[in-house]
C-alpha cells in the first residue's frame, strides 16, 4: 500500500471554518490523506482563511510567506508540499492570492472545496487550479460521511451546518458576498449527520449557520421546517444530551425557537445574540434592521419562556460617525442586558461593503478608547456571571482528561469550563461523555473548580437529567 500524504488545515475565523476544515479532510481521507499537526511535514497544506476584519485577512498573507520557506525546505529533501488557499479570503479575493503570493497551487471558495480532489489534480498538472464560483449544485450532497475515525478523533461535542450563507447585507460585513446567499439543508439530511454522529459517541451537537435561526430547510411533511421545529426532532436522537445553535439574528427569532426553549431540556441556555450597537442611528447605518428596543424584547421574549437562559453578543465600536453618545447607549445596553460574555470589535472598512464608501472615519485612538471601555464592562459582567456558579451544583458534560494527572474536563450549560478530580474511583475516561453533577467550589480565571456530587461513580446518564 501506497504511505499515506500528510495533510495540514490550519483553520481562521468563525466557526463554520472549523466545521468546514473538518469536512475537506473528510473528502481527502478518501484521497489517501491522514492529519499531521505539523505544516512543515505535509504534503498538503490548507489555509481557511477569514476575511471578517482586515487583520484577519492580513495574516493569510503572513503565513504564506511562511510556507514558502517551508516548501523550500521540503524541496530540498526531494519532497513536494502543495499549497491550497481555502474559505473566505479565497473567495473574496481569489486571482488577488496567486498574484501576491504565486506560492499557492490552488484557492478554492467555502462551496466548492467538495471539488478538491480535482483541482488538487489540476494543480498537479497545470500548476495551478482556482475555483471560486457559487457553483448550482449543493456541496452537501457531494461531501462523504466523516470516518468512525474522524468522529471520534474529533471528541464528544460536534458542529452540524444546518444554514449556510446571508441574505441582510449589513453595511460592514463580508460574509454575503464571501458565503453566497442564504441556503438552509434539508431537515432528513441533518437528521442522518446527527444520527451517526451520536452512534460513533457525539453527545453535543451545535446546530450552525451565519444566520442559524433563518433556518428553513425542507421538512420530510414537504414543508419548511423552523429552527424550533428541527430543534424538536433532534432531540429524540438517543444519545444526544445537548443542543446548542449559533450564530442567530434578532430579527429571526420566532415563536418555535422561543418554545423550544422553553419544551427542551437538552436546548442549553446559553444564546448567541449579536446586537453590534445600543444606537439606533448607528444600526439604521448599519442596516441591521431593528432598533435597541426591538433587540430589547427579543431578549424579554427568551427570558419569559426560560429565566435561566444567558446571553453572549457581539459589538463594534467606531463604525463610521458614532458620536460619544451613540457609543454611550451601546454601554447601556450592555449594563441593562447583563451579558454572560461578549465579543468587541473595532470597525474595520471592508473593500466592496457599502460602510467602507462612508466619511468620518472614528479616529484610532478614540475607537481604541471605547473598545477597552466596552470590554472593561464585559469583562466585569462575564467575572460575575461565572462568581454566580460558586457554591451551586451544576450539570457539566464531561469531555476530554485534563492536563494535570487525575483531572477531568467538561463544560457547564454556559460553556464554563469546569474542572474536577474525580478521586480514585473512577478513571477521567470513564466519565468522558457523561453530563454529571458537579458543585463549584472556587473559580480559576475562566474556569470552575470543583467536586463530583454523586454517590456512586456508575451514575447512568438519565439520572442526572440531563
Ligand atoms: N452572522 C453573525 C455574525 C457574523 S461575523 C451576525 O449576524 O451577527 C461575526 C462578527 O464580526 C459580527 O457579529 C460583527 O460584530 C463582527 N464584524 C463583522 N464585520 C466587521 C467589520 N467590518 N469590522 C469589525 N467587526 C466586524
Ligand atoms: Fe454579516 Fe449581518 Fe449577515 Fe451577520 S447578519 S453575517 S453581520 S451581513
Ligand atoms: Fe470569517 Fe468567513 Fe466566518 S469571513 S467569520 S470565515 S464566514
Amino acid at each position: 500500500m501506497a504511505e499515506p500524504r500528510k495533510l495540514h488545515i490550519k483553520s481562521y475565523g468563525c466557526q463554520m471554518n472549523v466545521y468546514d476544515a473538518q469536512r475537506m479532510a473528510d473528502v481527502l481521507a478518501g484521497e489517501g490523506f491522514v492529519e499531521t499537526a505539523q505544516a512543515e511535514d505535509a504534503d498538503l497544506v490548507i489555509l481557511n482563511t477569514c476575511h471578517i476584519r482586515e487583520k484577519a485577512s492580513e495574516k493569510v498573507y503572513s503565513e504564506l510567506g511562511r510556507l514558502r520557506m517551508a516548501r523550500d525546505e521540503a524541496a530540498k529533501d526531494g519532497r513536494r508540499m502543495q499549497i491550497a488557499v481555502a474559505g473566505c479570503v479565497a473567495q473574496a479575493e481569489g486571482e488577488e492570492i496567486v498574484r501576491r503570493a504565486p506560492v499557492v497551487d490552488v484557492v478554492v471558495g467555502p462551496q466548492s472545496y467538495h471539488h478538491l480532489p480535482r483541482l488538487l489534480a489540476e494543480a498537479e498538472r497545470t500548476g495551478r487550479a482556482l475555483e471560486t464560483e457559487f457553483p448550482v449544485e449543493d456541496k452537501f450532497l457531494s461531501l462523504p460521511q466523516p470516518s468512525e475515525r474522524n468522529i471520534r478523533a474529533r471528541g464528544i461535542s460536534a458542529f452540524v451546518t444546518v444554514q449556510e450563507g446571508c441574505d441582510k447585507f449589513c453595511t460592514f460585513c463580508v460574509v454575503p458576498y464571501t458565503r453566497g446567499a442564504e441556503v438552509s439543508r434539508p431537515v432528513s439530511a441533518i437528521i442522518t449527520d446527527v444520527e451517526r454522529l451520536a452512534d460513533h459517541g457525539v453527545r453535543e451537537v451545535t446546530l450552525i449557520g451565519q444566520n442559524v435561526n433563518a433556518y428553513h430547510g425542507d421538512g420530510p411533511d414537504g414543508c419548511a421546517w423552523t429552527l424550533g421545529r428541527l430543534l424538536v426532532r433532534l432531540a429524540q436522537i438517543p444519545g444526544i444530551v445537548r443542543l446548542r445553535y449559533s450564530t442567530s439574528h434578532p430579527n429571526d427569532v420566532d415563536d418555535t425557537l422561543i418554545a423550544a426553549h422553553r419544551d427542551l431540556a437538552t436546548l442549553m441556555p446559553l444564546v448567541h445574540l449579536p446586537v453590534q450597537s445600543g444606537s439606533n442611528r448607528i444600526l439604521a447605518a448599519m442596516n441591521r434592521k431593528h432598533s435597541a428596543d426591538d433587540y430589547r424584547r427579543v431578549i424579554d421574549r427568551f427570558r419569559s419562556a426560560s429565566p435561566e437562559i444567558a446571553f453572549t453578543s457581539d459589538f463594534i465600536v467606531g463604525f463610521p460617525g458614532e458620536t460619544d453618545a451613540e457609543f454611550a447607549a451601546t454601554l447601556a445596553l450592555v449594563t441593562q442586558i447583563g451579558y454572560a460574555g461578549a465579543y468587541s470589535f473595532k470597525y474595520s472598512p471592508r473593500p466592496g461593503t457599502p460602510a467602507a464608501e462612508m466619511q468620518e472615519m472614528v479616529p484610532t485612538a478614540v475607537m481604541d478608547e471605547r473598545l477597552e471601555r466596552l470590554q472593561h464592562l464585559i469583562d466585569t459582567q462575564q467575572a460575575a456571571f461565572n462568581r454566580d456558579a460558586i457554591g451551586r451544583t451544576v450539570d457539566v458534560l464531561f469531555e476530554r482528561a485534563g492536563r494535570k494527572p487525575g483531572q477531568i474536563v467538561g463544560r457547564t450549560a454556559y460553556l464554563q469550563p469546569a474542572h474536577v478530580f474525580p478521586g480514585d474511583a473512577m478513571t477521567p475516561e470513564s466519565l468522558i461523555g457523561q453530563v454529571l453533577p458537579v458543585r463549584v467550589d472556587s473559580l480559576e480565571r475562566y474556569s470552575l473548580l470543583g467536586e463530583l456530587a454523586i454517590a456512586s461513580p456508575a451514575r447512568p446518564l438519565a439520572a442526572t437529567g440531563a
